[in-house]
């Protein structure tokens, strides 16, 4: 039985037959309303009790649902005045029409919370944040490959006996065996020069990026950036206060020149070498010498996010920025999370000599030293070949996948998607072949409806997009997993371009 609320401009209706709460089925009512515009700001709300006599339902019901869409910033109440649907509803709240569609990973925004520039400014980035898992997520390793048996018993032979003078707090650089166990690594693979001193472990890159801009920036310094570029560096230096000066990127990496030209006293030049975010162009020798000369010449800075080197397929591998510069102007920063898993939260800052004793006197402050948990384990998986083995196995599965995915492209969407074979990473840019007449935002936003992640390439420009395209990762998907993504992306995008005759019998 459906009873019906008299109220006006408030259609509502419990139905006592559906599974759904009726609290809850209220609450979506109201809502709803409140979203496409029935319920006005600053309309008030009938009371409770009306309504559940209305209703047919306990006042508890109404009081609930009411007490969801205040807490959710839909209404607000005064005292006195009952409950009014909220007189400023946030903009993330109106795009955010159906929260069912909605990835979890973007709550909408509580409205009346007071937040700091800082914090209102980090938020329409709106970033993606790592829970979102779903298919073709840029970055994700495979998961399903990693030796969590020998990581188990790592962790328990190390944690019955837990490191000797270390229970009671640490070295701010982190654990010392692991510092050690990374600059032989890093040394040996990416030819970094450096002591096991220089290294500090941090939470992730992405701490390590947030540091790094505290320790060197004051606010209104100029930074290059390439554009497109990283939005997790982006957001580290809109922290620090600094001014960014996004540059071109091209085949050979971040276009010098144009920094010189722009802003020659920039503090520091922000580089993804080995793999530029997003683009995947691999900065060329000459580029590097010629942007560690500004260094030189200009006292800049050079941060090198080296986030995914390990991804090398094919081609000569360069090695890192870092080992080429002969002034000490390069901080280096690496990852595990493409390696092992991104929820490790363990990555690595190399510091030119003279900032390590100001880099951890901040630290002391900030951050105190990083959490040892995992440290002593990581560093028995390093120093046991573990690390080294995990790594040749996933750069065969990668490149095996990365096969697979350019060849569903071509059966299933060919003609619509395009992308070419890439020597390194993990993820690949994906164009529209012959061009798409929504637009890269709105191909990405179809995909997300459809569950699939596929952020749009123009979201990493920072002004008008040279290109559009959508950046797919491939590392973390088995081949069922790319083979449906494939159809379901091409579905949502354009079915009518969908290669129905060769897509659905995959040999
Ligand atoms: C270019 C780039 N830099 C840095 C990171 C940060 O990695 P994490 O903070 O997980 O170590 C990422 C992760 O996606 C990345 O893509």
């Amino acid at each position: 039985m459906v009873r019906t609320s008299k109220a006006p401009l408030l259609a509502v209706a419990v139905d006592r037959q559906s599974d759904e709460p009726a609290y809850r089925q209220l609450y979506n009512q109201v809502r709803a309303a409140i979203l496409d515009g029935r319920l006005k700001p600053g309309r008030r709300l009938p009371s409770s009790r009306g309504l559940a006599k209305d209703l047919g339902v306990s006042r508890n019901t109404v009081l609930t649902a009411f007490e969801m869409l205040l807490h959710e910033g839909y209404t607000e109440s005064g005292i006195g005045s009952g409950t009014r649907v909220s007189a400023v509803l946030p903009e993330a709240l109106l795009s955010a029409r159906d929260s069912s569609q909605r990835p979890v990973d973007k709550p909408a925004t509580v409205s009346g919370a007071r937040i700091s520039r800082l914090a209102t400014s980090l938020d329409s980035m709106r970033q993606r944040t790592r829970a979102d898992q779903r298919t073709f997520r840029p970055g994700l390793p495979a998961v399903e490959h990693f030796p969590w048996n020998v990581w188990g018993r790592l962790a328990g032979r190390v944690w019955r006996h837990p490191p000797s003078g270390q229970i009671g707090g640490g070295d701010l650089g982190g654990y010392r065996p692991l510092r050690d166990a990374i600059a032989a690594y890093v040394a040996a693979v990416r030819g970094v020069r450096c002591s096991a001193a220089q290294v500090m472990i941090t939470s992730g890159a992405q701490q390590g990026l947030d540091l790094v801009a505290r320790l060197l920036l004051n606010p209104g310094d100029r930074v290059w950036m390439e554009n497109p570029g990283y939005a997790g560096l982006r957001g580290a230096f809109t922290a620090a206060g600094a001014e960014i000066v996004p540059l071109p990127v091209d085949g050979e990496g971040l276009n010098v020149e144009a920094g010189r030209q722009r802003a020659p006293d920039a503090v520091l030049a922000a580089v993804t070498p080995s793999h530029q975010y997003p683009t995947g162009v691999t900065m060329s020798l000459a580029r590097r010498l010629e942007l560690l000369d500004w260094a030189r010449e200009a006292g800049g800075w050079i941060l090198e996010d080296d986030y995914d080197s390990e991804y090398r397929y094919a081609g000569k591998p360069l090695s890192a920025l870092q080992g080429l510069d002969d002034t000490g102007r390069v901080i280096y920063v690496g990852t595990f999370s493409k390696v092992m898993f991104p929820a490790l939260r363990l990555g690595y800052v190399i510091l030119p000599e003279p900032l390590i004793a100001p880099f951890k006197a901040m630290c002391a402050v900030l951050t105190d030293a990083p959490a040892l948990g995992l440290q002593p384990v990581l560093a028995a998986f390093m120093d046991d070949g573990h690390f080294a083995a995990h790594v040749r196995r996933t750069r065969a599965l990668y490149a095996e996948r990365q096969r697979y995915f350019l060849g569903a492209l071509t059966r299933i969407a060919g003609g619509l998607l395009v992308a070419q074979s890439d020597e390194a990473g993990m993820h690949m840019v994906v164009r529209f072949d012959a061009g798409l007449d929504i637009g890269d935002k709105e191909a990405a936003a179809r995909a997300d409806r459809a569950g699939i992640s596929a952020p749009a390439l123009s979201g990493y420009y920072f002004d008008k997009a040279d290109a559009e395209g959508l950046v797919l990762g491939y590392t973390g998907f088995s081949e069922t997993e790319i083979e449906a993504g494939i159809r379901r992306l091409a579905t949502a995008i354009d079915p009518d371009r969908i290669r129905t005759d060769l897509g659905r019998s995959h040999t």
